[in-house]
């Protein structure tokens, strides 16, 4: 419960509460989150470097500005525009000791990448300091409030707001820190992740989540904080994921207490973390995106792994047997989903409705939640997400659960807020993705469904036995194909440097292919920054043909065995008007060889598991075009990992 005297202030300050209960946004309980990555460390190691470290494994979730603040006596702040490499720059001949910090990585919201309003931001007495990750919706209003009892702000963010907001308490009421942010958080609307820490006391952080992620590591007489385990898991592998509306206390003599802001104190559910440095580290390649489209052999036998069975002919996924006969008897599978996860949406559509007969309808998770869509308890809506801290995704999850739906998660990020917020799932267990090109989720996700489609159809007696045993061989076999398949890759290099200068690209595929085609555009487009359209096939000709002559690549995913024809035939029109084409082919086919102006030959397999190896050559094209451009692979501009944000 709230102090008497806070209650006294703030609650009968008109101007707070007239405001904040009028506004119809405050009840609004959608994902409005930003991405930003945070740390935070107390104990008796130097912070600064722990703190640089763990920025540079959060820059997937932002990098137009960095910061830190160290307590060391005096409280030294250094934040500047840019990537974290520009903050080490900038803080190399500074006074960085302190065995308590805090550091922000930043992807701006509320006002433009740079030094002021870049974090941690400072209260207006100079004494707390404060990260954030989310968006403090009625920022504005407190702002005003807090104008007119004299705050002056320097910053065009939310997060100084909140940081004065939590200064006016302390002072006014002289409350103990943990208190006073209970209290500042009662009182601001949004999402958040947030540290902070007093300057007057340098034996504890204080930080809270809602909406927005953030993990305690628990080390020996040490804490950690930070926005996901990568940053702690060199230093300790006991977590706590913090739930919704949780505060933590972290203190420098080893204790540490969570309370709700509703002031119960709450028991910590202290886990062990499953995840390796070694798993977090470029490991020789040049970049993430390559180590990760490298490591699919390896993460597809790992999402496999304990599921499968083909000499005893079985398929079982461990999380869905809770709630097989609700699938099963499943009126329509609704998969919501956004990028590339969506993309593995769609190669599911063509799989369910194959292999399982069931229904299916592939939504960008950010248009069915403002659709008024008609979803039924009969339906079962699966979410796919490799961060599973996307914010559409997130919101339509809510919205078909508030509409009595099933929802399965098909996730990567273990512990993340899809992961959480699911009636159900299944980890595609592929380990950290850096790069910001989706890759070895990708399949992941895809290999997952796969593995759902057989397990349904085969109990709903959709498929003969003969049937599903082969395809689980099949399956099986994939992670050694994929093997094969990267050994092009300096076929695939070669194309790169023949169409590297190009302005446009189009992609075609038919059928399971179809998909394939969109991701291998959306590729090439995010981080070569060319232009590139997917489409299926058989729809060049309702327009796009009229953009083909000789400057422009076609790539065309080739490996069907039911359309081949078809597909041969699309080959013909792109030539006969001067188009450029790169074809995906199975091993031995001679005829488009013939026709292509380049081939890249892919093992042969069963026509529903083709995306797995198709998409390949599509993921290694992009890498090395984007890298003969000179554009970062890694961290393509304007984008971030995870889409914490509408
Ligand atoms: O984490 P999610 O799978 O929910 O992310 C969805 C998209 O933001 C993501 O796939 C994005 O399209 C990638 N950058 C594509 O490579």
């Amino acid at each position: 419960m709230d102090t008497p005297q806070y209650q006294s202030y703030f609650l009968t300050n008109p101007y707070f509460s007239a405001v904040i209960k009028q506004n119809p946004i405050y009840q609004n309980q959608n994902y409005f989150k930003t991405m930003c990555g945070i740390v935070a460390y107390i104990g008796s190691k130097q912070a600064y470097p722990i703190l640089i470290k763990g920025l540079q494994r959060l820059e997937y979730r932002g990098y137009d500005s960095a910061g830190v603040a160290l307590l060391n006596g005096n409280l030294n702040v250094y934040k500047k525009k840019g990537k974290v490499s520009e903050l080490l720059s900038f803080a190399h001949d500074k006074d960085v000791s302190a065995t308590l910090g805090i550091g922000h990585t930043r992807w701006a919201t509320h006002g433009k990448p740079d030094d002021i309003n870049a974090h941690p931001h400072l209260s207006g007495n100079g004494r707390l300091v404060l990260v954030h990750n989310g968006i403090i919706e009625n920022y504005a209003t407190l702002k005003t409030a807090l104008q007119r009892l004299g705050h002056e702000f320097i910053s065009e963010t939310d997060t100084e707001v909140l940081v004065h907001l939590i200064e006016e308490l302390q002072e006014r009421e002289n409350l103990l820190l943990e208190e006073a942010v209970r209290i500042a958080l009662s009182k601001v609307h949004g999402a958040y992740a947030i540290v902070v820490i007093d300057k007057e006391d340098p034996t504890k952080i204080v930080a809270a989540r809602k909406q927005s992620p953030l993990v305690l590591g628990i080390g020996n007489g040490e804490f950690l904080l930070a926005s996901d385990a990568t940053p702690i898991v060199e230093h300790t592998k006991r977590v706590v994921y913090l739930n919704d509306g949780e505060i933590v206390t972290a203190r420098r003599d080893g204790s540490f207490e969570i309370k709700t802001i509703n002031n119960e104190i709450q028991a910590p559910f202290i886990q062990k973390l499953d995840l390796t440095i070694e798993a977090l580290e470029k490991g020789g390649y040049d970049y993430f995106m390559l180590k990760e489209i490298h490591e699919q052999p390896q993460t597809i036998a790992d999402a496999m792994r304990g599921r499968i069975n083909a000499t005893e002919g079985w398929v079982r996924l461990g999380g869905m047997e809770e709630h097989l006969n609700r699938i099963m008897n499943a009126d329509r599978l609704i998969i919501v989903a956004c990028g590339t996860s969506w993309h593995a949406g769609l190669v599911a559509e063509y799989l369910f409705e194959e292999l399982a007969r069931l229904p299916v309808e592939v939504e960008y998770a950010s248009e069915f939640r403002y659709r008024n869509p008609v979803i039924t308890e009969k339906d079962v809506v699966i979410a796919i997400s490799q961060s599973g801290e996307t914010a559409d995704t997130l919101a339509a999850i809510e919205l078909a659960k508030e509409r009595g739906a099933l929802i399965y998660g098909i996730v990567n990020a273990v512990g993340s807020s899809i992961a959480r917020l699911t009636d159900g799932g299944s980890y595609i267990h592929a380990g950290p993705e850096i790069g910001v090109a989706s890759t070895k989720a990708f399949t992941g996700q895809v290999t997952l469904l796969t593995l759902m489609a057989l397990e349904i159809g085969y109990k709903r007696g959709k498929i003969r036995k003969s049937e599903f045993q082969r395809l689980l061989t099949e399956l099986e076999q994939i992670p050694s194909k994929v093997e094969e398949v990267l050994k092009i890759n300096k076929a695939v290099e070669y194309i790169s440097s023949e169409i590297k200068d190009s302005n446009n690209a189009l992609y075609l595929g038919r059928g399971y292919n179809f998909p394939v085609a969109l991701e291998g555009a959306l590729k090439l487009k995010e981080i070569s920054y060319i232009h590139a359209e997917g489409y299926p096939a058989a729809e060049m000709k309702h327009g796009p043909i009229a953009l083909i002559d000789e400057n422009m690549p076609c790539v065309i995913v080739c490996t069907n065995q039911s359309a081949y024809e078809k597909i041969v035939s699309n080959i013909q029109e792109v030539k006969a008007r001067k188009g450029v084409v790169i074809a995906i082919v199975t091993e031995g086919d001679t005829v488009i060889k013939n026709l292509a102006d380049y081939t890249l030959e892919i093992p042969d397999t069963a026509e529903p598991l083709t995306p797995l190896l198709s998409v390949i050559p599509l993921q290694l094209l992009s890498y090395h075009i984007a890298v003969m451009r000179n554009c970062n692979v890694d961290q393509p501009r304007n984008l971030a990992k995870s889409v914490t944000v509408e």
